[in-house]
């Protein structure tokens, strides 16, 4: 985990995850939940994470904006720079982890949310925090700017609301206001659109997209979907196992996926699917990380296993220009 300052002025990087391995520890186990994942996002940057349950997605967000739960959880190695500081090395983390510089829209929104305040309050907080020489009056008129811009028709109805009250959507908006204050330089959004209708996740994303111009931000989307993805992302990660086995641009991993999960991946979503909505059927289940298959995780799954899968993890390689891929197929 060490940090060499010199090579920081070299990094134009937002946020450079370099190999990073995550444990969950209990008594009586082990359970390798993240494998020498490197991820980076420049400025302005829209990057998807894309992969099924339990593949580590939470996890390696919740690593980068610092709430893993340690213990049990356990970073084993690995490096996060943050406009090029380790900030793995620091003892405690700032403020600005929450508001202008990383932020993030939880799985859960109510996770986002303080429970104990109504959602007037809770922006009015987030309005002081940001800017304490903001007064009342102007307060009022940001906070019903920003529940408009997420496109809340009824604002007064919404305002003495507390957030167990709201729908998941409401929810989902109100997590999204409160950003549109603080205005991050990276945004995590981690499932923004999960149990959503059609209709609500369509406009959700959209006011992702919106936001993402209108702040500056860049974006680090998580979603099982790649269609979602597709939607809002210019670069890709899929995982697998807690592993990055194909990374690149959208639209060439779209377009000729390598690595057999991602065309699982792709093939399950229904042909014109990919700018009508979300689906996601893919053939088999994910792997207990409990009890991973020997190899490369994804072989019992995968029809175009061969000997060596079996016996050896293959390493993430750099196939063509905007492409890596972890698979014994393209060694
Ligand atoms: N606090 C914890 N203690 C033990 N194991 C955990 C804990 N949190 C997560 N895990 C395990 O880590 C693995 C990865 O979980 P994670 O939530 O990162 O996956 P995910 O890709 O976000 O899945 P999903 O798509 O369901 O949200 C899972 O096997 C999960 O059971
Ligand atoms: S390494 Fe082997 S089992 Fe794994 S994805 Fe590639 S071909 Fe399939
Ligand atoms: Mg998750």
């Amino acid at each position: 985990m060490e940090d060499n300052p010199l090579q920081n002025e070299l990094i134009s990087d937002l946020l450079e995850v370099q190999n990073l391995s995550v444990n969950f520890e209990t008594i009586d186990r082990t359970v390798e939940v993240l494998r020498s994942v490197s991820i980076r996002i420049e400025k302005g940057d829209a990057v998807g994470i894309v992969g099924e349950s339990g593949s580590g997605k939470s996890t390696l967000a919740q690593a980068i904006i610092g709430v893993l739960d340690i213990p049990p959880a356990r970073i084993i190695d690995g490096v996060i720079r943050f406009n090029g500081e380790n900030i793995l090395q620091r003892k405690t983390k700032s403020p600005n982890f929450r508001g202008k510089g990383i932020n993030m829209i939880f799985q859960e929104p109510l996770t986002s949310l303080n429970p104990v305040y109504s959602v007037h309050d809770q922006l009015e907080e987030a309005i002081r925090i940001d800017d304490p020489t903001v007064d009342a009056k102007k307060r009022e008129e940001i906070i019903k700017r920003n529940l408009r811009e997420v496109m809340i028709r009824d604002v007064e109805g919404v305002l003495s609301v507390y957030p167990h009250q709201l729908s998941g959507g409401m929810r989902q908006r109100v997590s999204i206001a409160m950003v549109l204050i603080q205005r991050p330089q990276l945004l995590i959004l981690d499932e923004p659109t999960t149990g959503l209708d059609l209709i609500v996740q369509r406009k959700i994303l959209k006011l992702i997209l919106n936001l993402k111009e209108e702040i500056s931000s860049s974006i680090l989307l998580i979603t099982h979907d790649l269609a979602i993805a597709a939607s809002v992302c210019k670069r890709i990660y899929v995982m697998y196992a807690g592993r990055v086995v194909e990374s690149g641009s959208m639209r060439v991993v779209l377009s000729s996926p390598s690595h057999p999960y991602t065309i699982m991946l792709k093939n399950s979503v229904p042909e014109g699917y990919m700018d009508e909505g979300p689906l996601n059927v893919t053939s088999g289940s994910p792997p207990d990380l409990r009890a991973l298959p020997s190899g490369c995780a994804f072989h019992p799954r995968c029809p175009k296993a061969m000997a060596v899968c079996r016996e050896k993890v293959p390493e993430l390689k750099k196939v063509e220009d905007e492409r890596e891929v972890a698979c014994w197929l393209y060694e």
